[in-house]
């Protein structure tokens, strides 16, 4: 990883002399160093790396917590330490001196470690790891870095903010500038950026949806997890392993960022309009978080937005939607499972589930019809005719789904697809590429485009990927979500609605995108996606929702929700 120009020449150490490996004496401070190295030296990821090496070596408890911080956190801040290191060295140190430089500056700078200490045990490590010479060299420039603080250092090393707000910015709170430029131009409230850019650098905590009908918030909170704060399948956990809670590791809930959940909430709100069968598409489908949620609302409904509505009509409610009810009791209609008929013309079937998706025009041999062309399911005509069932709302915009419908669900890759089919029960799943649609035009009530992004909105997850990402691939990428979203409008029946979603706030890749698809269509229209989403505040001025995390505690994720305009009377 490449954040500033010291490859080096000359040498931290002098003449050094690699030594062979020896017991770790400080494990934490070695595995973070270690993971730092790979993250340099082979693009390694921090997120799956330190884990297995934190079991490997039988790390636990306040070590693995220690070795998390340190590489987590010298890996958000590499820029911010690397401007201080350039400022305290005479020349150029190494790669391997520099990273350990970097782990011994994050903890005189941002950590709770006695200067001594920080300093003590990166030249111990250095000495261990490196050589001698080298670990002279780390003591003398840590001991400069450790004479001031990150307070003092920083009016030093960074840009005056109030000439150049977003090199400052960029130095101050690690993040390479063109991203500090590019959330400055989305979230369109300079003042917010030190809170923004502070929760970018911060661990987000895990975030747990109850798929609605096959899991529940009170499940979950049995299992030791706090009610999520807007979703009402959403529920946080502090500490502990998700992996080990039953109804993960069954697929009846999974990890899922709140606004995810959202988004996803959003699209099954929207009243379609006209006399249409409930079949939905997600597109940009792998892994499966959005596809997962979609297929237990397609099939069971929205159970807190049915329950809650219910409380309405008897005159009870609370105003706020509700915490998942745990079973499939609350309006669920009675359906059989089937697959997508009619709608698939092409992918790539593989599996049992995608033969069942079909292959064949016209659709599925041996499918068993019910859900989308069968009877008709309870509530469903309501929702297409705009009314909620038994025309009660609990919101100010939008429905309750009642269930009943089938989701179809593709990606491009296999392997994303095959994570896809084991994490949904009920949707079809196809390796289908989305500018290339194995499927109808015209056939699908609702379209989830989760599309290919740089994935800027969700930079607190993975620590290193700041200073990966790279701008001169959003021309690319924003060619291919611009036929993403033309093929998802085609996908849709007239009266429909697709929901365009990226985890990133990147105009380029947001409201550019929209409104360079809406000025060349006149058969759709933008909905204000803020109705959907009534319990939500902050989302910005529409018709577009901008989620962020210094305001919702979410990843930055963006929708617009687009409708196909019904078709006109003959
Ligand atoms: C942002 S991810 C989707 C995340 C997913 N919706 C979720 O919630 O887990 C984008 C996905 O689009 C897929 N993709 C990229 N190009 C595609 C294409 N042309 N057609 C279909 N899928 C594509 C990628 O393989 C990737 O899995």
């Amino acid at each position: 990883m490449k954040t500033r120009g010291h490859q080096g020449t000359g040498s931290g150490g002098g003449n050094r002399t690699r030594k062979p490996r020896r017991p770790a004496r400080d494990p934490a401070r070695n595995a973070a160093y270690d993971v730092v190295r790979a993250v340099d030296e082979r693009d390694a990821y921090a997120n799956l790396l330190l884990p297995r090496l934190l079991r490997e070596r039988g790390i636990k408890g306040r070590d693995a917590a220690l070795a998390t911080e340190l590489a987590y956190g010298t890996l958000r801040g590499l820029g911010t330490y690397d401007a201080i290191i350039e400022m305290c060295s005479d020349r150029a140190p190494d790669p391997d001196v520099r990273d350990a430089l970097r782990i011994g500056a994050h903890q005189l700078l941002r950590m709770r470690v006695p200067p001594h200490a920080a300093v003590g045990t990166t030249v111990d490590l250095v000495r261990l790891r490196i050589g001698a010479g080298a670990a002279k060299f780390v003591n003398a420039v840590l001991r400069k870095i450790g004479s001031r603080t990150l307070d003092e250092w920083l009016p030093i090393v960074a840009p005056d903010p109030a000439d150049d707000p977003v090199g400052h910015l960029a130095i101050a709170y690690g993040h390479p500038r063109w991203i500090v430029s590019a959330f400055r131009d989305a979230l369109g409230a300079p003042g917010e950026m030190p809170d923004l850019l502070e929760a970018d650098n911060a661990r987000p905590l895990v975030t747990l949806v109850a798929r609605p009908g096959r899991s529940s918030v009170e499940e979950l909170e049995a299992a030791g997890a706090l009610p999520g704060r807007y979703s009402p399948y959403a529920a946080y956990l502090r500490e502990g392993d998700p992996g080990g809670i039953d109804a993960v590791a069954e697929t009846r809930a999974a990890v899922q960022d709140e606004a995810s959940q959202l988004v996803a909430l959003a699209l099954t709100r929207v009243p379609v309009e006209g006399d249409g069968e409930e079949l939905w598409l997600d597109m940009c489908a792998g892994p499966g978080g959005k596809a997962g949620l979609l297929d237990a609302i397609a099939t069971h409904g929205d159970l807190a937005g049915l329950a809650e509505e219910a409380r309405v009509r008897a005159g009870t409610s609370a105003g706020k939607p509700a915490a998942s009810s745990g079973g499939a009791s609350v309006g669920e209609p009675d359906v059989a499972r089937g697959s997508v008929p009619g709608a698939v013309t092409g992918g790539e079937p593989s599996g049992a589930r995608d033969a069942a998706a079909g292959g064949a025009p016209g659709g599925t041999p041996g499918a068993v019809s019910g859900a989308v062309t069968g009877e008709e399911p309870s509530g469903a005509r309501d929702v297409a005719a705009g009314g909620a069932p038994g025309a009660a709302r609990g919101r100010s915009g939008g429905v309750a789904f009642p269930g009943g419908a089938r989701l179809l669900a593709a990606d491009v890759q296999q392997h994303r697809a095959r994570l896809v089919r084991e994490t949904t029960k009920d949707a079809s799943v196809i390796t289908a590429d989305g500018t290339e649609p194995a499927w109808r035009p015209g056939v699908f009530d609702r379209v989830m485009l989760d599309a290919p992004c740089t994935g800027l909105g969700a930079l607190r997850r993975r620590p290193e990927a700041r200073w990966r990402r790279d701008p001169a691939g959003i021309a690319e990428l924003g060619k291919l979500q611009r036929r993403l979203l033309a093929t998802a409008l085609d996908a849709v029946r007239p009266g429909g609605v697709v929901a365009y979603v990226t985890c990133s706030p990147h105009l380029a890749e947001t409201r550019v995108v929209v409104g360079d698809l809406l000025a060349q269509r006149d058969d759709v229209e933008q909905l204000d996606a803020r109705d959907y989403l009534p319990e939500v505040e902050g989302l910005g001025d529409g018709p577009h929702v901008q989620f962020w995390p210094h305001r919702h505690g979410t990843d930055a994720m963006f929708l617009a929700l687009l409708r196909k305009k019904p078709a006109q009377p003959a």
